[in-house]
């Protein structure tokens, strides 16, 4: 997901699969039993007429126990060994304006238990006859061996299959190979085999490529698509002349053949590994490349062509080589393929995907622009190219046995984005922004009582919609907190040596979390590192039990405990825990700047004597925060921390001084310390200039922008954090030379970004003076002088002070701009303006498509509902508009859950509670779709904000009163 965009990673991920599951399902009841369409039975996949498909037999006639086509999970008596698969997609519609592909596979498999009923995935393909009127074709690898006759060949809907029943068993430890023509469609939903356009200079342009994960490879051809079921595969791809087609294996060779009368070329590929059908892609475009060789490996970066013409490509091309060396080292493991194709999508559904020697991106994550990208653009793109890269060890060469183990995928790959983009750019101190970007981010939604546990149960998660609720904050940002705090506790030598022989042990193969376990404990037991517990008693409190621990440190005592952290202390936690919401929690600590050695905490409470200080003294743990927990202390030390930050603040670790102020804010919302005692950690702002306080403290007053800025809160509170932010700005003006040069570390650059947006946020009249200057310097010369990481400030800052002018202006630029992430910046601007009449007809165009894409319109919405002026506004349109943007986005529903929190994110009066009552109630019949459970939290987040209003007000209104003047 993009930067600075208002959905998380995660969430985005989430709401996006629903959206294409939800496509999916619609498709998938109109399609399978009615195929009428033209198909073909001869290799040259040229389309004829088809026989109907023979129905299963009635749920009356069959016996419960055999409705093995019932369940979502494949038995396991028929093992996949080897594929071969040919298709063909058509870049150009059909008669009837449709996009297909079409497709000829046959599957070696493996009998391991006699069966008479073969099971493949299969969904949206419809078949044609191979022999003998039936829909597939069975024959044995050895000559020799009987094949028993097919009864009967099926689809089963629900359940994704296609369905072969036999007539006879199959023999155990007999080799089978199964063979198939199918044809699909290559619609544009961004799932299998799919299709994106785009135009250039002035001509469209198709493309077909894919998208596997988690369970669409079977829309792509009939294959046993679960992550254990591992093969080989020799792909071959038919297509255009004038097009290159792409897969997993390297290219070995491209002929030109007739089709009817039409002249394709033939693109075969080298076999792969043994692999899931997960990790499978397959290209066919215009794209253009750059390419290099590392070691053995060979480099590509794929594109449209004016991109890889202007440099885009470059950044990404020169970054991958080092970065997969360091995975190779780091892993102790070598690339095992001879290419490393990476490729840039203008449509997209994700940031990326691992898929094995072929990634695929979206074009903001791979190509890099120096005129157009900022500084937040290019880590984007380091981070997500060393994700994927991580991904090459941890998913595609050792593999989860299911999908309940996801986060080993994803946690590690997160993990490793920071180790793989500190080794691009080692000056950025990126490592340091885990805390921020991932431990921050997920103690939100880890501190609520409807969060789950890290690690699912194997049967808990069964059907396509439960796999793709599993791609979300828990998995991504928990599973690379608690990987981090593992490499912490264990040291980076040991966990390196437990993971590397990991690796070893299982590559090619598949594992569950405890495998991980057991080679961690076996790099501790070699090594004899000290730890209290075993790896497995340490970590599986922290993976099979939801959500995390305050420990409060009573330094008077050296009394120390533990506790669930929940942000609203009302909440009912009806999940049950294995260890009643205890953790063994390994705490680094320091006292009075001096640090300590580890100290664990194993029991709900403790005396650790060591703890206990007295005169000027102070305790401060959770260092760096490499745990994955937060912590309070008595009122003493607080103060202690407190005077520190406002005397001597370097004394605090830079990462623990964004820390205090995060707790303390958490803290106060769960009423476990005051309000004002929260607001306290940020007076010592002034004499700030490090990034991660400021981001803390600027995400945490957030809450207190939307909770008071139409209130009379808002002035004093302004008055406050101009007070607080000038210096900041004046720190920045002079380091710059007045704006002119670029901070050199990349957190300064970041905090730069900060300071200008919220002196302007705050009215501070020079900042807005600067930038309305430099925004009408590009109109009035049509050169754009701003630095790219300064654009997104200064376009928002620069509308929000100008008219009609300044808005036509960017609305210009944003139409006639190709560069994705310069389009973004603009579109995000557009919504900051404070005319109402501007923002009204933006929201118009936001449901025009001509005007704003698709799949940008939701988000637009929600854009304008963040400024305070376009609040009401989105809130009326998206209650008049209702059943309208249903019924019209309900299929791309991912963005329901983003829509009614936006719209209804300041929501905190008893009137707004009603209104809300009242929208639930009147569209109860056409409903809210994804957006069901969004709109009941909406409903009771109002309830809490309104009582956190009371509660707060007043005494925050007179802690801002007092605190300006002071
Ligand atoms: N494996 C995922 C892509 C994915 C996400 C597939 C959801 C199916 C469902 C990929 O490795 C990934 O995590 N991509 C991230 C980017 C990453 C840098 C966090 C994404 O797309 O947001
Ligand atoms: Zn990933």
């Amino acid at each position: 997901m993009a930067k600075g965009f208002f959905i998380s990673k995660a969430v985005g991920i989430v709401c996006i699969v629903a959206a294409v599951g939800a496509v999916a399902t619609i498709i998938a009841l109109s399609v399978v039993y009615s195929q009428e369409k033209a198909k073909n039975n001869d290799s040259n996949l040229q389309p004829t007429k088809p026989p109907p498909v023979t129905k299963p037999p009635g749920p009356t006639t069959a016996k419960p126990s055999n409705e093995l086509w019932d369940k979502y999970r494949l038995p396991s008596n028929l093992v996949p060994n080897h594929y071969n698969v040919t298709l063909r997609p058509r870049l150009t519609p059909d008669a009837s304006g449709k996009y297909i592909f079409t497709g000829e596979s046959s599957v070696e498999f493996h009998c391991a238990e006699a069966t008479n009923l073969i099971l493949i995935h299969s969904h949206k393909l419809t078949y044609s006859p191979v022999s003998n009127g039936l829909l597939a074709r069975l024959t044995a690898v050895n000559n020799g061996d009987t094949v028993p006759g097919i009864e009967s060949v099926w689809l089963q809907n629900e359940t994704q299959y296609l369905v072969v029943q036999l007539k006879g068993d199959l023999t155990k430890g007999n080799y089978y190979i199964l063979e198939t023509i199918f044809e699909g469609e290559l619609a544009d939903d961004l799932g299998g085999f799919y299709r994106s356009e785009y135009t250039e200079n002035g001509v469209k342009k198709v493309i077909a490529t894919t998208q596997m994960e988690a369970t669409d490879a079977r829309k792509a051809f009939p294959c046993f698509d679960e992550p254990e079921m591992k093969a080989t595969f020799d792909i071959t791809l038919i297509h255009d002349l004038g097009t290159v087609a792409l897969s997993n294996g390297k290219e070995i060779e491209t002929t030109e053949d007739t089709m009817g009368d039409v002249k394709v070329l033939k693109t075969k590929f080298e076999r792969t590994e043994r692999m899931s059908t997960y990790l499978l892609a397959f290209i066919v475009s215009e794209f253009d490349f750059i390419q290099d060789n590392s070691d053995d490996v060979l480099i590509r970066i794929f594109a449209r062509k004016p991109a890889i013409a202007a440099g885009q490509g470059e950044y990404a091309l020169n970054k991958t080589g080092p970065m997969l060396k360091f995975f190779e080292e780091y892993y102790n493991y070598s690339y095992p393929l001879p290419k490393s194709d990476q490729v840039g999508l203008p449509d997209f559904p994700f940031g990326a995907m691992e898929n094995w020697g072929l990634i695929t991106y979206r074009e903001t994550a791979l190509l890099y622009d120096e005129e157009y990208s900022s500084n937040s653009d290019k880590e984007r793109i380091a981070t997500v190219i060393a994700h994927e890269l991580a991904h090459m060890w941890f998913s595609n060469l050792v593999t989860m046995r299911w999908w309940n183990d996801l986060w080993l995928n994803e946690g590690f790959a997160t993990y490793g984005e920071y180790l793989g983009a500190h080794q691009a750019e080692p000056t950025w101190n990126i490592k340091d922004l885990i805390v921020l970007n991932d431990v921050h981010r997920v103690f939100a939604v880890d501190a609520l009582a409807s969060s789950h546990p890290l690690s699912s149960k194997e049967e808990d998660i069964q059907k396509p919609a439960q796999i793709n609720e599993l791609f979300d904050t828990i998995t991504y940002s928990k599973g690379a907190s608690i990987v981090r705090m593992m490499s912490d506790f264990l040291t980076e030598d040991v966990f390196e040596q437990g993971f590397q022989t990991y690796l070893k042990a299982f590559a090619f193969q598949n594992t569950v979390y405890t495998d991980l376990w057991t080679h961690l404990q076996m790099a501790v037991d070699a090594t004899g590192t000290a730890l209290p517990q075993s790896v497995n008693n340490i970590m599986n409190t922290w993976v099979l039990q939801m959500g995390f621990p305050v420990v409060t440190i009573n330094t008077a005592t050296g009394d120390v405990s533990q506790k669930h952290f929940l942000l609203d202390p009302e909440s009912v936690v009806t999940t049950p825990s294995p260890y009643n919401y205890e953790w063994i929690v390994p705490m680094r600590w320091m006292k009075t700047g001096a640090v300590q050695a580890l100290t664990w905490l194993e029991t709900k409470s403790a005396s650790i004597p060591a703890m206990k200080v007295t005169g000027n003294d102070w305790v401060l743990a959770n260092i760096d925060v490499a745990g994955y927990y937060r912590v309070n202390y008595d009122q003493a030390n607080w103060d202690k921390l407190l005077n520190a930050l406002n005397t001597n603040h370097e004394v605090i670790p830079v990462i623990n001084r964004a820390q205090l102020v995060d707790d303390a804010f958490n803290l106060a919302r769960a009423k476990i310390i005051q309000t004002v005692q929260a607001l306290e950690t940020t007076t010592y702002l002034n004499n700030e200039t490090a990034y991660m306080p400021w981001a803390s403290a600027i995400n945490n007053l957030d809450y207190f922008y939307l909770m008071f800025d139409r209130s009379e809160v808002y002035g004093p509170m302004q008055d406050y954090l101009r007070k607080q932010v000038t210096p900041l700005f004046n720190y920045y003006k002079d380091l710059t030379g007045n704006w002119a040069d670029v901070p050199t570390g990349h957190m300064d650059q970041y905090n730069e970004v900060n300071a200008i947006s919220l002196a302007c946020r705050t009215d501070l009249q020079e900042c807005q003076e600067l930038t309305t200057t430099w925004f009408r310097d590009w109109m009035n010369t049509g050169v754009n002088k701003i630095h790219p990481n300064l654009r997104s400030t200064m376009y928002c800052n620069a509308i929000a002070t100008g008219g009609a002018a300044e808005w036509e202006f960017a609305w210009d630029k944003f139409k006639n701009t190709s560069i994705a992430a310069e389009v973004d910046k603009l579109r995000i601007a557009l919504a900051c303006t404070k005319q109402a009449w501007l923002l009204n007809r933006y929201l118009e165009y936001a449901l025009n498509p001509n005007m704003i894409r698709k799949q940008d319109a939701m988000s637009t919405i929600v854009y304008i509902a963040n400024n305070v002026i376009g609040q009401s506004l989105a809130w009326d349109f998206v209650r008049a508009r209702w059943s309208y943007i249903f019924s019209q986005y309900g299929s791309e529903s991912n963005s329901f859950p983003n829509l009614i929190n936006g719209v209804t994110e300041r929501f905190s009066t008893e009137f707004e509670l009603q209104q809300l009552k009242q929208f639930k109630a009147d569209n109860a019949e056409v409903g809210f779709g994804s957006g069901t459970l969004a709109l009941d939290q909406s409903i009771e987040r109002t309830v809490a904000n309104i009582k956190w209003i009371a509660e707060n007000k007043n005494n925050v209104l007179n802690w801002f009163i007092a605190e300006s003047k002071s």
